[in-house]
């Protein structure tokens, strides 16, 4: 994982939420309690990064320190020690971060990087020629078991191959409707190919009649008179 740091570039304007997610900011932070508001942190920085074309900026920080009451380092530590905060301007369609770390890797993550060197840049943290892509090495993001897997913006995409990796950025690229998750044919993290334990239907019917195998708990002795 390279260097977190802010951004050599940054916006000369300031930032604040429009009227929507300053609402949502509003109720979001009246749910910690008095005090506490420093808690809503990573949700408000989320939630200002995806209004900021879904990087953080320095305004940005600043804003959601002075909303929250914090010192602006605090929350620049929350922004540089998490990878779902961009600390550079991203692609507009898609961002695409590919997990690194040891089953990810050892699925097949290395080839799903050089698509992203081939398709978006070479080196991660670039945008692509056009501004729509962009990527980079993250670690675990807790998806392993069906891994290799990269994440975009709040979806995951696993199971993948270069191959369904290509065909994902060509469908985006495209404006066509991508599915989340696995890309392959199983249901969430179900083993491949379908289920191999519990698999008798009249277990889930009520017909299988189950016999106690363990002794029954003494009975309890009767109230003394
Ligand atoms: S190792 Fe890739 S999601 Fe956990």
């Amino acid at each position: 994982m390279s260097v977190r740091r802010l951004h050599t570039e940054q916006p000369t304007e300031a930032f604040a939420f429009n009227p929507e997610n300053l609402a949502w900011a509003k109720r979001t932070i009246a749910k910690y309690p008095p005090g506490k508001q420093a808690s809503a942190v990573i949700p408000v920085l989320w939630r200002a990064q995806e209004q900021n074309d879904n990087w953080v900026s320095k305004p940005v920080i600043e804003y959601v320190a002075n909303m929250l009451g914090m010192a602006y380092i605090r929350v620049l530590e929350v922004a540089t020690f998490y990878t779902m905060f961009q600390l550079q301007p991203v692609g507009r369609i898609a961002h695409v971060q590919v997990c690194g770390t040891t089953p990810c890797m050892l699925r097949g993550a290395e080839a799903l990087k050089d698509v992203c060197r081939h398709r978006i840049h070479h080196d991660q943290h670039h945008l692509s020629g056009d501004g729509n892509f962009s990527w980079e090495e993250v670690e675990c993001l807790g998806a392993c078991v069906n891994a290799p897997m990269v994440q975009i913006f709040k979806d995951t995409y696993e199971d993948l191959t270069p191959a369904t990796l290509e065909k994902l950025i060509d469908d985006l690229a495209a404006g066509r409707k991508v599915k989340a998750g696995p890309q392959i044919n199983r249901h969430l993290a179900s083993p491949e190919g379908g289920l191999t334990t519990l698999t008798d239907p009249s277990l889930y019917e009520g017909q299988r009649e189950f016999t106690r195998v363990e002794p029954p708990p003494p009975a309890e002795a009767p109230p003394k008179t």
